[in-house]
Parts: C-alpha cells; sequence; structure tokens
C-alpha cells in the first residue's frame, strides 16, 4: 500500500487579536471565567481590513512552497475548503492560486482546483480526496495542497459570537510524507441535521446547545463504526486525539465520552470498577432516564480519577492549545488541533515517530469522521512551534470598540470603512473590486 499524507504544514492567522476575559467579557456584562473555564478560551483571532478567506489561504500556502521549496509544477491539485465563500460560483482555490502565481517562479495551469463544502469537516474531506486521488496513482507524481480556510464571524448578539476566529492552515499531501501517513480506514457518523447553517446568508443560524449534542452524537457513531472496521479504540493505543475544537471544552465534553465509551470491557473498566464501579449497561435499564442519570453519574466520577486525567493530559490537552489562543477556525480546527500536539510534543522532545494519532473531525450539518494518523521518522524537523507562537505574538490587540468595527468591515451587507490596524508585509491583501465584482489581490513586499 503506498504511504500518503501530510509532508508539511503552515498556518496563518487573521492579524488582529481580541482578549476575551480582558476585552469582551466585561461588555457583555459576563464573568470573565466563562471564556477562559467554562469555554477554555482566551483570545480569538480577528481579520484586518485587508484580510479575506483568499489572503490567509494564499498567505499560509506561500509559507509552506517558501520553506519546502514546493515547485508549482509539482503541484497537481490545489482544494480549499471553507465554510466563509463569497463566490458561488468560482472557487477559492483559483483565486488564492492566481495570487500565489504573481510571486512563484511558475503557474498552475495543470492543476486540478477546487472547493470543498461541509462546514468544518471539509477540511478533513479536502485531506482525504488528496490522499485518496494520490493513492488510487492519478497524480502523476505530483503532490496536493491543501487549504482551510475562514472567517468564522457569528451575527454580533449571537451566544456564537464568544467561539468566533478567522485564520487558515496549508498542508502539502504527498507519498511518502515527512510529518504523518493517513490510513485508509474511516469511520462515518452523518445525519440530516438542522444544528448550523448558512441558507444563503454570511452569518450562521446556530441552535447552539443542540449543535453539542449533535457533535457528540455524530462523533460517537462515527467512531463506532471505526471501530466496527478496524476492531481498534483502545484509548492507550493513540498517543494524540485531535478533535475538531469549536472551542476547547466542547473536546472535554467529547473525550470523556469518547474514553467511557473506549474502555468499556476492556482492563481499564476492571482497575476502575474499584473506585467508581463498573459502568451501566443499558439492557440492565427499563427506564431509559434512570439509564441516563446513572451514565451521567458514573461520567462525573471517571473525570475525576487519576486515571482519566492522566489520560486527559496526556492525549487530549495537548491538542487545545492553539484553538484556545485563536478561536475557532472551523474548517481549520482539527488541523490545529494536530499541530498543537506535535508542537507540544516536539517540545517535550517525545519520541513520537511510529506512534498512532487518532483524528476525530466534524462539520455540521452534520457528520463526523475519524481515522488514523501515523507519525513518520523525521517529524520533528517540519514542525516550527517557535514559528507559530510569532505568528500569534504578534496579533495586533483590540479594544470591543474596535471589535465592532472589525465586524461591520467584515459584514458584507454594510459599507467598508475601516482603516487597517496593522501595515502589510511580505504577504497578500485584498485589494479592491474588479470589473466583474471579482475580488483581486496583490502582494505587498
Ligand atoms: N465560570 C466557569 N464556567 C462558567 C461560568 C463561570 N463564571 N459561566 C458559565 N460557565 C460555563 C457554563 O456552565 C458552560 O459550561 P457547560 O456547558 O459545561 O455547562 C460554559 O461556560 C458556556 O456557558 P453557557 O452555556 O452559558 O454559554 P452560552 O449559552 O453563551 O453559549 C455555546 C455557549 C452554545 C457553545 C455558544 O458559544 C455557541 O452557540 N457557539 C457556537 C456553536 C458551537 O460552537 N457549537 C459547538 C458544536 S457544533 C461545531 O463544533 C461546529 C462548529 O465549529 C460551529
Amino acid at each position: 500500500m503506498t504511504a500518503v499524507g501530510i509532508d508539511g504544514i503552515e498556518i496563518w492567522t487573521g492579524k488582529l487579536s481580541l482578549d476575551l476575559p480582558e476585552e469582551f467579557a466585561p461588555v457583555m456584562d459576563d464573568d470573565p471565567e466563562k471564556y477562559t473555564k467554562g469555554l477554555g478560551l482566551f483570545k480569538s483571532s480577528f481579520p484586518d481590513a485587508y484580510e479575506d478567506i483568499v489572503t490567509m489561504g494564499a498567505n499560509a500556502a506561500h509559507r509552506l512552497m517558501e520553506r519546502k521549496g514546493i515547485d508549482p509544477k509539482e503541484v497537481g491539485r490545489i482544494d480549499v475548503a471553507t465554510e466563509s465563500a463569497f463566490d458561488k460560483s468560482k472557487p477559492a482555490s483559483t483565486y488564492i492560486a492566481g495570487a500565489l502565481e504573481q510571486v512563484l517562479d511558475g503557474v498552475f495551469t495543470h492543476a486540478n482546483k477546487g472547493e470543498r463544502k461541509f462546514a468544518c469537516i471539509s477540511g478533513t474531506q479536502a485531506l482525504n480526496d488528496a490522499v485518496n486521488w494520490i493513492a488510487a496513482g492519478r497524480n502523476r507524481g505530483r503532490g496536493a495542497i491543501v487549504i482551510t480556510t475562514d472567517t468564522a464571524l457569528y451575527e454580533r448578539g449571537d451566544p456564537g459570537e464568544a467561539t468566533q476566529g478567522a485564520g487558515a492552515v496549508a498542508m502539502y499531501v504527498n507519498k511518502d510524507p515527512s510529518i504523518v501517513e493517513i490510513s485508509m480506514e474511516q469511520g462515518f457518523g452523518s445525519v440530516d441535521e438542522t444544528d448550523f447553517l448558512k441558507p444563503n446568508q454570511q452569518f450562521p443560524s446556530v441552535d447552539g446547545k443542540r449543535s453539542m449534542q449533535v457533535y457528540l452524537a455524530r462523533m460517537r457513531e462515527a467512531l463506532e463504526d471505526f471501530e466496527s472496521e478496524t476492531g481498534r479504540s483502545h484509548p492507550d493505543d493513540y498517543r494524540f486525539i485531535p478533535f475538531h475544537t469549536p472551542f476547547p471544552n466542547m473536546v472535554r465534553k467529547a473525550a470523556v465520552l469518547g474514553y467511557r465509551h473506549t474502555i468499556r470491557d476492556t482492563e481499564l473498566e476492571d482497575t476502575l470498577a474499584e473506585q467508581i464501579g463498573r459502568q451501566p449497561r443499558s439492557e440492565e435499564y427499563d427506564d431509559r432516564e434512570a439509564f441516563s442519570e446513572d451514565i451521567q453519574e458514573y461520567m462525573d466520577a471517571l473525570s475525576e480519577t487519576d486515571m482519566y486525567r492522566e489520560w486527559y493530559e496526556r492525549a487530549i490537552k495537548p491538542t487545545v492549545d492553539i484553538s484556545s489562543r485563536v478561536g475557532n477556525w472551523y474548517t481549520s480546527s482539527v488541523h490545529l488541533a494536530r499541530l498543537s500536539a506535535l508542537i507540544h510534543a516536539n517540545r517535550k522532545g517525545i519520541d513520537l515517530a511510529g506512534e498512532t494519532l487518532l483524528v476525530g473531525s466534524y462539520g455540521s450539518g452534520a457528520q463526523a469522521e475519524i481515522h488514523e494518523e501515523l507519525v513518520v521518522e523525521g517529524w520533528e524537523d517540519e514542525i516550527d512551534g517557535d514559528a507559530v507562537d510569532t505568528l500569534l505574538n504578534v496579533r495586533h490587540p483590540i479594544t470591543f470598540e474596535e471589535y465592532e468595527r472589525v465586524h461591520d468591515q467584515h459584514n458584507h451587507s454594510k459599507e467598508k470603512v475601516q482603516e487597517p490596524f496593522t501595515e502589510p508585509d511580505g504577504e497578500f491583501v485584498f485589494d479592491g473590486w474588479g470589473p466583474m465584482n471579482e475580488r483581486q489581490y496583490t502582494f505587498i513586499e
């Protein structure tokens, strides 16, 4: 079987940041701990006046191609995943390729370009499409650039406002990759849902509380499907488990459910039984409500055990670090979770080569997917946590009042009036509209 996976990763963050406990909470009349403890979020990234999904995606891809010395001729496919598209026909990948061609030595004339849509999970779908294209041998020796990019903004006043974010991830996918090989086995949980959607509107209609239940239900179905396909899911088999992270505490909820599910009938459940008893089994109950109450009680006790806490600290907590500093980047979110874990491992000197990750992606509407990734020798040479920190640390901090103006700036129905807060430097910028209402982009040296 051909080994195919991720060979390089770069990110680009929206260049502004809003401090949630310091700036957002006081104006919302909220306790700052609702953000830091209740949601697990400290800052959100926002796009400056000259940024959008194309500039962020192109800037991430440019960094990737420059760092890895990728020639446009080596790229046979450019796929963009986004749920913030501004054009219903022309894919963001064409805008991004056009922008890149302004500065690269070469063109992408013979690359297949597209745009993927299924809320946040479309990033993983685009990644899987690239893997399948190479595994099928249709790539003529070339690799694929997969870009996830979003301005994840909610309507002003929506509870989702607390979880906003903006940024992009660019990944190079090829044969014999340098970071992770992606397994061909997958589990899916997919049901027609209306938890979060944008029917011909810029900002989402969201049923926030229900969306959390839908996330957990689809993730469980995907895990069950993965288990039935592979016969595997023991929590100790996975060094890290990156999940889609709309906010870090969503992952906390998913993790305890996943742990309970995957330790059932294992030696871990037996060991824990001495402290907290065995898990309630649905077949032992006539009354659904009593079963739900007992399960909740078991999970509360489980999350307090040393065994669970140690597993959480080891396998889950390192995955939510970037997310807690940038908010929800929708299609990029699970890819930031993987990157967070790899940066953590690199900094701690953890020998990850040969270890497996279990990756849980989710998109509202709704679908979850689970697959494994095998970390390969030399992965640490591709992971530069300091470069990511530099990008995040140089973001320009904005006040609440400035945030309101930034939100208006990126509201398609409002007139654009905002002067930028930052000076573009060695990056692509939005440069106005062309004669066919197309967006235009320039590279600022
Ligand atoms: N100290 C500590 N914790 C506090 C607190 C305080 N002072 N005040 C509140 N909290 C806790 C609450 O108890 C709650 O935690 P639990 O869920 O564990 O009880 C948490 O902080 C959030 O508080 P609320 O539930 O009161 O917050 P809210 O009503 O304002 O909304 C939300 C939360 C529903 C997630 C909202 O932000 C939202 O709608 N977000 C967008 C939708 C979303 O992200 N859904 C996630 C699943 S869907 C998905 O994953 C796709 C996607 O990317 C969008």
